[in-house]
């Protein structure tokens, strides 16, 4: 297998990647994912949020593989205002199965009313056997020193945005989560690809892609695997899954990672000056229109 499975600081092993979350919750949802456990997939991520756990259920069960065959990720994300302790119930109950192998806080602000109680709760799963393995979504350094200051049991992993893009202002976060053996699950690995296509990162991930016969896609799983995360993507397309998988074994040389990286903080610095230039832009327009209106009721401000 050429994605290799990651040991979690419990003993547990994540065996590889697979995102449900854009797939709806139709039937096509159940298509997808059956589509991806074909393809050789055995990781199903998916969250109260996607509106999707039942149908990832389905496929799960359609599939015919064992329950210990697969590993389930899903999240609690306050749907209806519901506790911890009700929506892990319900998660079980839409997916069909007895225990979750991950269970993660979606977002810290809904770490209510603070993360150290919401913490003890997530413990307490783990201690009643409904999921084999705790961790967080989306947790800044500082959001991870508050859980730790009290947690008995560490996170296992902290899903995270990741893209060469983010990769600077990740960093810090990356090396936190290494230092305390809590895993990096990386999503929207494939940003450059997907909405921000047309950046400085396109030029090294085309030319190591050319170089390797692989695709831009692959090159940039393969940079997310470089950095020690555990990537969660997902696409519609077999073809594409069965490259996802081929992309386990493209090696990328220490230059080619410093050259998507060096890149991506361009395209950093180009987001802010773009984004700078977008708000004067805006006050600008937004001072012209308070002149017009003040033209037009005779007001005279000079
Ligand atoms: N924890 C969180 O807060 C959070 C947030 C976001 C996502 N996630 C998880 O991460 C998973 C992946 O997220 P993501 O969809 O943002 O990840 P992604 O891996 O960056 O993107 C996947 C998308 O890329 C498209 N794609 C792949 N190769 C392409 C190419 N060469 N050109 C154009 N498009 C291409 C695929 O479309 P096709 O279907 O057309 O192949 C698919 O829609 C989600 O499903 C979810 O489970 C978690």
């Amino acid at each position: 297998m050429p994605w290799d499975p990651v040991r979690l600081n419990d003993g547990h092993s994540i065996p590889d990647r697979f995102g449900t979350w854009k797939l709806g919750n139709g039937q096509s949802s159940v298509d997808q994912v059956d589509q991806a456990l074909s393809v050789g997939f055995s990781h199903i991520d998916t969250a109260q949020f996607y509106a999707n756990e039942e149908q990832a259920g389905i496929a799960i069960r359609e599939s015919g593989l064992a329950r210990s065959d697969i590993f389930v990720t899903t999240k609690y994300s306050g749907v209806g205002g519901l506790d911890i302790e009700t929506s892990v119930q319900n998660s079980l109950k839409k997916l069909g199965l007895s225990y979750i192998d991950l269970y993660l806080i979606h977002q810290p602000y809904l770490a209510l009313p603070d993360i150290p109680t919401t913490w003890k709760k997530m413990e307490a799963l783990k201690d009643q056997g409904l999921v084999k393995s705790i961790g967080v979504s989306n947790f800044e350094v500082y959001h991870l020193e508050i859980l730790l200051a009290s947690a008995k049991i560490k996170p296992a992993a902290n899903q995270i945005l990741l893209h060469p893009y983010v990769n600077a202002r990740q960093a810090p976060l990356l090396e936190y989560c290494a230092a305390h053996n809590i895993v990096v699950e990386a999503y929207s690995v494939l940003i450059p690809v997907t909405s921000q296509p047309g950046g400085p990162v396109d030029a090294p991930v085309n030319s190591i892609a050319d170089r390797l016969g692989a695709s831009a896609d692959q090159v940039l799983l393969a940079w997310a695997k470089a950095k020690g995360a555990v990537v969660v993507t997902m696409s519609t397309k077999k073809y594409r899954l069965e490259g996802y998988l081929a992309a386990g074994d493209l090696l990328l040389t220490p230059d080619d990672i410093a050259r998507i990286d060096e890149a991506g903080a361009k395209g950093l610095k180009q987001n802010h000056a773009f984004a700078f230039m977008r708000r004067l832009a805006l006050v600008a327009l937004a001072g012209g229109a308070a002149l017009g209106v003040c033209g037009y009721l005779g007001i005279d401000l000079f």
